[in-house]
C-alpha cells in the first residue's frame, strides 16, 4: 500500500506541482483546495489527483475534510500544508480584516491542517510535516507585515514540531521558496515584478517544479534525519 499523502491548496501553483510530484513518486494523493472548484475540477480531470475542498481557516472544516480524505484513501503519513494567501498593503493601508485573513490561512491553517492528522502519526510512529513557508518570511518584505509574519510564525511551527515528533518517527520541515512562476507572484504589479526579477542572481522566477522536487526528498525515506529544517529555493536572491 502507498502512503497517504494531502497537500493544501493543492490544485493550483506550487501545490499543484507538489501534489503531481507526489503522485509520480508513487504516493497516493489527496489535494485540498479552498473555492476554485472549475480548477480543481480541471486539476482531476488532467492528473487523476482527488481534490477536496474546505477552507483551512476553520478548524472543524479541516478536521472533518480530513476525516473524509482518510476514509476514501486510508490514513494520511505526509502532510504538506502549502495553502496560503497574500493580502498585501503598505503597513499604514493595511486593514485589520487584511491581518486576520492572512494570519488565519497561512498560520492558523497550518495548525488546523496538521494538528488532526498529528496523533495518527505519532502512534503509527510515523510521519512527513513539510510546510511550505517563503523567503519573505526569512527577509521580511514591503508591504508584507501580514504575509511574512506568517511565514516567520511557519519556522518556529517546524521547529517545535520536529522537537516533539522526532522520537515518534515524525519529521518537520520549511521550505522557503523565493519568487516562483505562479498566479500569486503574477499578480504583482508588473514593474515591482520586474524589479524583484533583477534582485534575483539566477536572473529568473523559479518554477514550482523546482520547489516540489524539495518535498518529494523532504517526505521520503532518505530524508529521515532531517528534521526542523529550513531549506531555501530561491535562486541565490537571499541568505540565511
Ligand atoms: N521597497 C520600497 N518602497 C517600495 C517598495 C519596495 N519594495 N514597493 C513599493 N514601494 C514604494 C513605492 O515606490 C511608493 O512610493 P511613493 O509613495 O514614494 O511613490 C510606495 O511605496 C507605495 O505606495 P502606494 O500608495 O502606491 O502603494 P499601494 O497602496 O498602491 O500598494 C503595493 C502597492 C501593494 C505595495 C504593490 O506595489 C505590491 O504589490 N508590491 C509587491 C509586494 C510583494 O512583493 N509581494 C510579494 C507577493 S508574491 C509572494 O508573496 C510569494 C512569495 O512568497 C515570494
Amino acid at each position: 500500500m502507498s502512503r497517504v499523502a494531502l497537500v493544501t491548496g493543492g490544485s493550483r501553483g506550487i501545490g499543484a506541482a507538489i501534489a503531481i510530484a507526489l503522485k509520480n513518486a508513487g504516493y497516493t494523493v489527496a489535494a485540498n483546495y479552498a473555492g476554485n472548484d472549475d480548477a480543481a475540477a480541471k486539476f482531476t480531470a488532467e492528473t487523476g489527483i482527488k481534490t477536496y475542498k474546505w477552507n483551512v481557516a476553520d478548524y472543524e472544516a479541516s478536521k472533518a475534510g480530513i476525516a473524509k480524505v482518510e476514509a476514501d484513501l486510508g490514513p494520511v503519513e505526509i502532510v504538506v500544508a502549502n495553502a496560503g494567501i497574500t493580502r498585501d498593503a503598505p503597513f499604514h493601508k493595511m486593514t485589520p480584516e487584511q491581518w486576520h485573513q492572512v494570519i488565519d490561512t497561512n498560520l492558523t491553517g497550518v495548525f488546523n491542517t496538521v494538528h488532526p492528522i498529528w496523533p495518527g502519526m505519532r502512534e503509527r510512529k510515523f510521519g512527513r510535516v513539510v510546510v511550505i513557508s517563503s523567503i519573505n518570511g526569512q527577509k521580511g518584505q514591503f508591504a508584507q507585515v501580514n504575509y511574512a509574519a506568517t511565514k516567520a510564525g511557519d519556522l518556529g511551527i517546524v521547529k517545535s514540531l520536529a522537537q516533539e515528533g522526532a522520537r515518534a518517527g515524525i519529521t518537520a520541515n520549511a521550505i522557503c521558496p523565493g519568487y516562483i512562476a505562479t498566479e500569486m507572484v503574477m499578480a504583482v504589479p508588473e514593474k515591482v515584478r520586474e524589479s524583484i526579477i533583477a534582485g534575483i542572481p539566477a536572473g529568473r522566477l523559479g518554477e514550482p517544479e523546482e520547489i516540489a522536487r524539495c518535498v518529494a526528498f523532504l517526505v521520503s525515506d532518505d530524508a529521515s534525519f532531517i528534521n526542523g529544517s529550513t531549506i531555501s529555493a530561491n535562486g541565490a536572491q537571499f541568505f540565511v
